[in-house]
């Protein structure tokens, strides 16, 4: 399994803090916010890691991260040169994923859960994790029939679908990267990683696991605070980064 981290974008809507360096190495508590989603990756036992980062940042993180020898891993880096969708990350990321399977979390997603043995049990398909939140429309989101299975999947639904957030957690085995490829960018001018398991879903191959613990996307000022807090109160002591 290979492990991605998906660290790119502007962070415009955290703006004037990230002016100067990159919303993924903002401070969460003691730590910058990119070692949460690393603890993620790491306790699942993952140890080839390719962390994709914005071009005016890619020295800060080499600083910061270096090797990986740190942590016994082993980093690659990847510059996506423009914000042009989470799905690119399977693109720029190709020959590093080979014929492997793949998970991606995203850079800003903080979790308390340990997915360590739902990603060393998956074999093939995809796999996405969902949480119930209050405030759907922030998200992609899921529906389900009465037997729970997922129905559809709908980033950012102006009209109610369910409150089933899908989570930035991904697994995926290596088709994903030719399904990518032959995607078209949304209306918003990304590759939306939403069609990218709307496709595994329709040939009945995406499994939705459910997230028991907290889980925040710590990409606006409020839910940046919260993290804060969280991360004081319920992850320092079960952090291994
Ligand atoms: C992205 C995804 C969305 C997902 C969210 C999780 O949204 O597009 O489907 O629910 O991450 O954090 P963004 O934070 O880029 O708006």
């Amino acid at each position: 399994m290979r492990g991605i981290i998906l660290s790119g974008g502007s962070g415009t809507r955290l703006r004037p803090l990230t002016k100067i360096t990159s919303k993924q190495l903002l401070p969460i508590y003691n730590r910058p916010m990119i070692y949460y989603p690393l603890d993620t990756l790491i306790k699942a036992g993952i140890k080839e890691i390719l962390i994709i980062v914005a071009p005016e940042r890619a020295g800060d993180y080499l600083n910061l991260l270096g090797s990986g020898k740190e942590f016994g891993v082993k980093f690659t880096y990847e510059i996506q040169d423009k914000p042009e969708g989470l799905a690119q990350a399977f693109i720029i990321g190709e020959n590093f994923i080979d014929n492997e399977n793949v998970t991606m979390i995203l850079g800003d997603n903080i979790f308390e859960d340990n997915f360590s043995e739902e990603i060393k049990n998956f074999k093939s398909g995809a796999k996405i994790f969902a949480k119930h939140v209050p405030d759907p429309e922030r998200f992609g989101v899921v529906s389900f029939d009465d037997s729970h299975k997922a129905l559809k999947i709908v980033e950012k639904p102006q009209e109610y679908l369910s409150n089933y957030a899908v989570t930035g957690l991904y697994v995926y085995d290596s088709r994903v990267i030719e399904i990518v490829k032959n995607m078209k960018p949304s209306p918003r001018g990304e590759l939306e990683i939403t069609d990218v398991n709307n496709i595994y879903l329709e040939k009945g191959e995406l499994e939705v696991a459910m997230v028991n613990g907290e889980w925040l996307d710590a990409g606006t000022f409020d839910s940046l605070l919260r993290a804060q807090n969280f991360a004081k109160e319920k992850l320092d002591g079960k952090m291994i980064v």
